[in-house]
């Protein structure tokens, strides 16, 4: 099957208003079993949904089709009824901010000032514009001081924290984040989860262990195991119910 999809319009009965369409989404890496087996969901304007699964289920590689970065053996998605293909995918990344589990993966120029500027000088925004809205970004989540380093020279947790600013830089419409509060303390957590109530924005799809903190910041939560969504619940009723989160090896104790 092609990734160049067959259709250019979401089909008459998917719902126009929809932020995310993926239908019968397929995946696999080369010579391995398809890792993602039949994946449907849509996701709608104003909604803050947790993508949770044990290790190595596949969120990360269903975020990663979601953009354009991973492509599907079949299957078709589309990002504000845009279709996503290769002709489309510098229009749906313009919509859509994505800050990888690895923040290594995001950070790479010389300094971090550099890298949170990076984005929105490509789009044109006048230097001096894009300079102070990265130094007030550093300053939000305490980097200020590091402006000038390289990735290299901060702490993982850190890391995650520059490369979160350097997203939130493109004011996205539509955020996904894969493991946003790895390797962050208590604070840093908590201040996440508070920038992220304030962001105006369409659509929020987090990936994340972090099953305590993803009851403070998404109302909806998918579970993603053998392939496929298995549970789409509403987070705080999937919390209480602790026999399905075992079922999928997602204790909340632990
Ligand atoms: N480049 C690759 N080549 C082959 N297999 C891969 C590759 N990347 C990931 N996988 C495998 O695909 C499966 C899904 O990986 P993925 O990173 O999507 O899981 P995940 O749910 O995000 O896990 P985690 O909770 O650890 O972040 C895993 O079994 C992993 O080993
Ligand atoms: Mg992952």
């Amino acid at each position: 099957m092609s990734f160049d999809f067959i259709n250019s319009q979401p089909p008459i009965s998917l719902p126009s208003n929809a932020i995310v369409i993926v239908r019968d989404l397929v995946f696999a890496y080369p010579n391995l079993e398809p890792i993602l087996r039949g994946i449907s969901l849509t996701l709608y304007p104003g909604e803050r949904v947790a993508l949770l699964g044990a290790t190595g289920c596949g969120k990360s590689t269903l975020l990663e089709n979601l953009i354009g970065l991973k492509q599907p053996l079949c299957g078709e998605i589309w990002i504000q009824g845009i279709p996503l293909k290769p002709k489309t995918l510098p229009q749906v990344r313009r919509i859509v901010g994505f800050s990888f589990q690895n923040a290594d993966e995001q950070l790479f120029m010389p300094t971090i000032l550099e890298d949170i500027t990076f984005g929105p000088l490509n789009y044109g925004i006048p230097a001096a514009i894009a300079d102070a809205k990265a130094r007030k970004l550093l300053a939000e989540f305490g980097l200020e001081t590091y402006a000038n380093r390289s990735a290299h020279e901060l702490s993982g947790g850190q890391k995650r924290l520059a490369a979160l600013a350097a997203i939130l830089a493109l004011e996205p419409e539509v955020l996904i984040l894969d493991e946003p509060t790895n390797g962050l303390d208590p604070y840093w957590r908590r201040h996440i989860a508070l920038v992220l109530s304030k962001l105006p924005i369409k659509l929020l799809l987090i990936a994340s262990h972090d099953l305590h903190w993803i009851g403070k910041t998404t109302q909806r939560a998918l579970v993603l195991a053998e392939g496929r969504i298995q549970i789409d619940a509403p987070t705080q009723e999937l919390l209480q119910d602790a026999a399905t989160l075992e079922r999928y090896n997602l204790p909340l104790d632990y």
